[in-house]
């Protein structure tokens, strides 16, 4: 790792690292010259107009709405100089592109689970190729978690009973810091790890090396099995007593009420732990909840697997041959002897 140009600053090794580091250098330069401009005013005016006389009696002072509209308007665009530029920033980070891997994270205490989709799991280590986009998709499974990569400038709360989405993209492979950056409990300064970034071969070969294990997404149709949801979603997904689940990830959901929602991974989640809390519209709340039956990396499970199904459904019914040729709302009664 080369030697940053700004000491205590860590290494910069992603697309957007650069980025927020512009972005900082604004701030810091930006309130160094009005701290320096501020005391060096400070100090002038304390000399040029310190007290002569015990009797001097000071002129009185009229207001200038020039210079107060002068320094209202400098500092209001300023100011929106730093929320325009972090705002834009923020939302470019946590945004991830359509393209990216998906890696599942789950915090504990007091560790990082990692989940990959091809089915490597990995504890306080993450292993990416360089010049790919990451996406990681992130929970907890019991308090307040953070995941900090200082090299990469990625930092965000991971909550229970919720999804976080960030991205990144490695441009230099080495080993970096992974903090938890949210003080959760007795080891929380042990919560640490590294993130590998390697070339995209050398990952392969780690990827190779580390085979065997079972994918997110066939964990995930065993569970659907076991757990009992083919007996009202169809064992392809293909819906029944309830809705249909192939392609209905990043779909449009008509809800009962009349709403409409976007079935991204927060919904098919809480469809799975709370499934009252939003009933989609021709079914009744017959779905028990799995509240508690089911841990994060099994849900993790789950999301994969259902994500899969809109894959498998729309182009060849690859995965088994009893997938319903039809995805769409009403699921057909006549579809498989069971
Ligand atoms: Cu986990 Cu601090």
């Amino acid at each position: 790792m080369q030697t940053p140009l700004v000491p205590f600053l860590p290494p910069s090794a992603s697309t957007l690292s650069d980025r927020v580091d512009a972005l900082y250098l604004y701030l810091i330069g930006v309130t160094s010259f009005f701290t320096l401009l501020i005391v060096a005013a400070l100090i002038f005016f304390m000399l040029k107009y310190r007290r002569r006389s015990p009797y001097e009696i000071p002129r009185p002072i009229a207001g200038s709405h020039r210079l107060e509209t002068v320094w209202s308007v400098i500092p209001f665009i300023i100011a929106m100089s730093f929320f325009v530029w972090g705002a834009g920033l923020y939302f470019k980070q946590s945004s991830p592109p359509k393209n990216a891997i998906e890696v599942y994270v789950v915090g504990k205490q007091w560790m990082w689970k990692i989940q990959h989709t091809t089915g490597q799991r990995e504890i306080n280590e993450l292993h990416v190729p360089v010049g790919r986009k990451i996406k990681l998709i992130m929970t907890s499974e019991d308090t307040i978690h953070d995941f900090f990569v200082p090299a990469f400038r990625v930092k965000a709360d991971v909550l229970p009973g919720k999804y976080v989405t960030q991205w990144f993209e490695a441009t230099k492979s080495g080993t970096y810091h992974l903090f938890c950056a949210e003080y959760c409990g007795m080891n929380h300064s042990g919560m640490i790890g590294s993130v590998v970034a390697m070339e995209p071969g050398e990952f392969n070969d780690w990827l190779s090396g580390n085979s065997s294990k079972v994918s997110p997404v066939a964990a995930g149709q065993q569970l659907f099995q076991s757990l009992g949801c083919v007996s009202c979603h169809g064992t392809a997904g293909e819906g029944g007593r309830g809705p249909t689940l192939a392609g209905v990830f990043g779909s449009q959901v008509f809800l009962a009420d009349g709403k409409a929602v976007k079935a991204d991974e927060a919904y098919i989640r809480e469809s799975i732990v709370n499934p009252q809390a939003k009933l989609v519209a021709g079914f009744g709340p017959i779905m028990p909840t799995f509240q508690g039956q089911v841990s994060e990396e099994q849900l993790l499970q789950i999301l994969a697997f259902i994500k899969s199904l809109q894959i498998a459904n729309r182009e060849t019914p690859v995965q088994s041959p009893t997938v319903a040729p039809s995805g769409r709302a009403t699921a057909s009664p006549a579809a498989q002897p069971r």
